[in-house]
């Protein structure tokens, strides 16, 4: 969507913004309150006029697609408008608001509850919200967040650009497959010209971690994620400056010795040109937090004042913060002088407040942009630290921040939804609002500061590093540079990680490596004891072991100097995961390169491979895994795969994914493993796949790929496809011994697709427990995996989301109805042998074994036998488990 001058709505805020820019608050051309479903116009608690909706708003379909509903029951702190009745929709509605050109702020209002008529679905239905080509709300389940902001209703604010081609803010409702969607309140609000896309002071938004400012083009939508007045109170919109923003009380602050909040004696704000008074209302600026320790000011060189703040990975954000000086004693420039960290990266070396805003008591605001990636999970805490600046000599060392607001932006595509919260999981904004102001959170705010600012040395024991090693000491040699210039440190290497690093093994920073001698592996595994032996890979021997005086087990891996294949795999997979890191990747602790050994040394996987808990497993030691627990697996493992292909500079092909690559930790958290085959590729958007030799293993590999001989990373798709089906079926790919149209597995499930009977070929221990819908969404996306051609693939984000929200519609109906039930008939019931199936499943798991246990290459897997073709070339697991 493209945007064209703002000519008339400019003079229209150039008029708006009275007389005295600088001093006037903000009276907005375009003002809606709309009390959805209400049929006379009411006021509400702070006296705004919420409108009756309006026949020329609705659709002309309305009464078809939705009806009105009353709230049957209000929660505490719950205000009767606009909150007690709703519109609920049952198909897609389209309400249309005719708007001036510009950016407006578009707040939703939701009290998810039981509505009068049996509306309970209304109250955990999902459903999207979109907005002329925007998407601001995909999946959206309000009860969720609701109970995850411990709140009874919710508002969210989106920023929304009307470009000046279209004067409608069309707002479409869209239900998920047979559910409801509904709202309770709508509000729009224009804003002055281009107030969040032209940066702060000196009209720039600086990027952090890159020298080029950020520009915010007029296709861009915001979602407010958080606006809080540090040190200060809850303003309510209507204290706003004109524009119904309210402002929260400050959350998230982390440890309580950081910082104290003066109270600050009544001051007059003086807005000037550079920050005119609609900006912020004074209470943002009369109150703050500072670090305190006037008397010993130099203990403040021992830490930092710190806010954490929940966001979704994968998009960029703006923050903007606030800073007014208002002491008589802060008067002159070079007096408090601070460094701002945003992600932990420097977004300002020098930061002082009276030299940029020109004197005591005159506000001025930053605009940063940062960008959140998936290396931490979907949603991960965006850090922002203030520490003292000495190099100036500064007569404080001490720090100060008056308010902050941290806006989400839309990807390209104009997406802004980010995944559901988790209600139950990590600590919800209250909980940490809560647990800083009682009086025993020491402990606690020690453990969260242990955890984060532990997070680099927890990353260095865990994960990686490298490399390399001369393979054997005559032919091809490798350099390590020992000598090479360290990096920054390891926080700042993930997302550029996939580019230059893994292109070349010689730059890799020695003192990042945890680099074992041959002595601590040979005592780590006795002497390589064959009793430790876990499994066999592509390239030797797995063992177990157990290092630093017994106290961590690994998973240790030794190339066999006779494997050719081996040793090339061997060095890409130190490559690979030495610059990797995610909570669903494997991670390497160390290497070792003494007396012609390669070893490589893993965290250790209790629960083995995926493929061992489902058609290989101990049916005595290893129940089945339940539906749940499946689904929590493909997405983790997916999510591993979207990191892959999304979450580093380059994007990393894997190349071999299936499910003896998928390892279980001990809480069954999927880990994709094995890169040996891995690719990168795709640096610039022009080039779109990868030319290679096909590799993959038999079953897995992408038709497509293999036809062309080009390499996309929905090769990888296909593949996770393969997986998703042998997790719905359990059982092998290929399975020959079986009747001609159930021995290849893409081909049974897809046709039972068609015909609509996949039910009847599910895992016999999931029939009772798995949930119609879920199954719905979960085959869906699998058979969408597996397309024949590439570009019918969905991306892994896609599956990411799918499955997650297969996973949520489980969870959904299985609340719903106490325990697990379901209208499925079992399988024995529907006429298929159960017991044919289980003969059909042994014999497979009699061949297969041999391969896993087999020492010997050759007989690593039964379709390269079979195939006898020059690609079944793979690399096996090495398991590393005990058995
Ligand atoms: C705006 O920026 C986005 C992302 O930076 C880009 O994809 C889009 O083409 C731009 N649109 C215009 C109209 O410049
Ligand atoms: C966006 O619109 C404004 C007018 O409001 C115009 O001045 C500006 O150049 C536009 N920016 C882009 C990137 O198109
Ligand atoms: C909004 O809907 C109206 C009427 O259906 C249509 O004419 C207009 O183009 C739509 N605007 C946008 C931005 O989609
Ligand atoms: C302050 O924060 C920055 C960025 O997160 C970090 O690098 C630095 O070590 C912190 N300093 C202290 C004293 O905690």
């Amino acid at each position: 969507m493209t945007f064209q001058v703002f000519l008339i709505f400019s003079i229209l805020v150039s008029t708006a913004i009275a007389g005295d820019g600088a001093t006037a608050a903000y009276v907005p051309t375009d003002i809606f309150l709309f009390n959805c479903g209400e049929t006379s116009n009411q006021m509400d608690i702070s006296g705004r006029n919420w409108m009756a909706e309006q026949p020329n708003i609705l659709p002309s379909n309305a009464a078809i697609a939705s009806f009105v509903s009353h709230a049957s029951f209000q929660g505490s702190g719950v205000p009767q408008v606009p909150y007690m009745t709703a519109r609920i929709f049952r198909h897609d509605f389209t309400y249309s608001f005719p708007v001036s050109p510009g950016w407006k702020f578009l707040r939703l209002y939701f009290y998810p509850t039981r509505y009068s008529s049996d509306l309970e679905a209304a109250v955990n239905s999902y459903f999207s919200v979109t907005v002329n080509g925007f998407t601001l709300l995909k999946n959206f389940r309000a009860d969720l967040t609701a109970k995850a902001s411990h709140d009874a209703s919710i508002f969210k604010e989106f920023i929304v650009p009307v470009s000046s081609g279209y004067t409608m803010l069309n707002l479409t409702f869209s239900p998920s497959l047979n559910m409801l969607a509904f709202v309770n309140g709508i509000e729009i609000v224009s804003m002055p010209d281009r107030f969040y896309s032209k940066g702060g002071f000196d009209d720039k938004i600086k990027q952090v971690g890159n020298s080029i400012d950020f520009e915010i083009n007029n296709s861009t939508a915001f979602e407010t994620v958080h606006r809080l007045n540090i040190g200060g109170q809850l303003i309510d919109g209507i204290s706003d400056t004109g524009m119904f923003r309210p402002w929260l009380a400050e959350k998230f602050q982390l440890s309580e010795k950081s910082g104290i909040v003066p109270v600050v004696p009544g001051v007059k704000i003086n807005y000037m040109e550079n920050t005119p008074a609609y900006v912020a209302p004074e209470d943002v600026y009369t109150t703050y937090r500072t670090m305190g320790n006037a008397e010993h000011p130099r203990l403040n060189q021992n830490f930092n004042l710190t806010w954490l703040f929940p966001v979704d990975a994968g998009f960029n954000y703006l923050v903007r913060l606030h800073f007014c000086e208002t002491l008589s004693d802060v008067n002159g420039p070079g007096q408090r002088v601070f460094t701002i960290f945003i992600g932990n990266k420097i977004a300002k070396l020098d930061m002082d407040v009276i030299q940029l805003s020109g004197g005591s008591r005159i506000p001025v605001y930053l605009d940063f942009s940062v960008l959140v990636g998936f290396e931490s999970g979907p949603r991960p805490d965006l850090r922002l630290d203030l520490h003292p600046y000495t190099d100036s000599g500064p007569k404080y060392y001490d720090a100060i921040l008056n308010g902050v607001e941290i806006l989400k932006l839309s990807v390209s595509g104009g997406n802004l939804a980010g995944p559901n919260p988790n209600p139950t999981s990590g600590l919800t904004p209250n909980s940490v609002n809560q647990d800083i102001q009682k009086p025993k959170a020491k402990s606690h705010v020690l453990v969260i500061t242990l955890g984060t600012v532990g997070f680099a040395i927890v990353l260095a024991m865990f994960i990686v590093v490298v490399i390399v090693m001369k393979r054997r000491k005559k032919k091809k040699k490798v350099n390590v540079d020992t000598k090479s210039k360290p990096t920054d440190s390891w926080t700042t290497l993930p997302l550029v990680a996939g580019s230059s690093h893994t292109r070349s093994t010689t730059s890799l920073p020695s003192d990042l490596c945890r680099r074992f001698s041959i002595l601590e592996i040979k005592s780590a595994t006795n002497n390589f004891e064959k009793k430790l032996i876990v499994g066999v890979g592509g390239f030797g021997p797995v063992y177990k072991g157990r290092i630093d005086g017994g106290a961590t087990l690994v998973a240790v891996k030794r190339l066999d100097v006779s494997s050719n294949q081996g040793a090339t795999e061997f060095e890409a997979e130190l490559k690979m995961l030495s610059v990797l890191r995610h909570i669903h990747l494997v991670s390497l602790i160390g290497y070792c390169d003494d007396e012609n050994e390669m070893v490589l040394v893993y965290e250790y996987m209790p629960h083995g491979t995926l493929r061992d808990h489902l058609y290989k497993r101990n049916k005595v030691f290893d129940p089945p895994l339940s539906w749940k627990r499946r689904l929590e697996i493909c997405v983790g493992a997916a999510r591993g795969l979207q990191y892959l292909h999304t979450g580093a500079k380059d994007m990393i092909i894997h190349r071999d994914i299936k499910t003896t690559n998928i390892l279980l930790d001990e809480n069954y958290v999927a880990k994709v493993s094995d890169f040996g085959l891995s690719k990168v590729g795709l640096t610039s958007s022009s080039q779109t796949h990868v030319s290679t030799v096909v590799k993959g293993s038999f079953g897995y590999l992408d038709p497509e790929y293999y036809r062309r001989q080009v390499l996309t990373e929905k090769s990888d798709v296909y593949s996770f496809g393969v997986v998703l089906f042998e997790v719905l079926c359990c059982r092998p790919v290929k399975l020959e011994s079986a009747p001609r149209e159930e021995a290849d597995l893409i081909r049974w499930v897809k046709s039972n697709y068609k015909k609509g009977t996949v039910d009847q070929i599910v895992d016999a221990d999931l029939t009772a427990e798995i949930t119609p819908l879920s199954l719905e969404k979960f085959c869906e996306i699998a058979v969408r995996c597996v397309q024949d051609r590439g570009i019918e693939r969905p991306s892994m984000n896609d599956v990411v989301w799918a499955l997650e929200f297969a996973l949520q519609l489980h969870e959904a109906a299985k609340d719903k109805n106490g325990v697990d039930s379901l209208d499925i008939p079992r399988r024995d019931e529907v006429g298929t042998t159960t017991d044919g199936e289980n003969n059909l499943f042994s014999r497979t798991t009699g061949r297969m074994s041999k391969s896993v246990t087999s020492d010997d290459d050759s007989a690593r897997l039964a379709g390269d036998e079979r195939s006898g073709s020059s690609w079944g070339v793979f690399s096996e697991i090495k398991d590393p488990r005990a058995r």
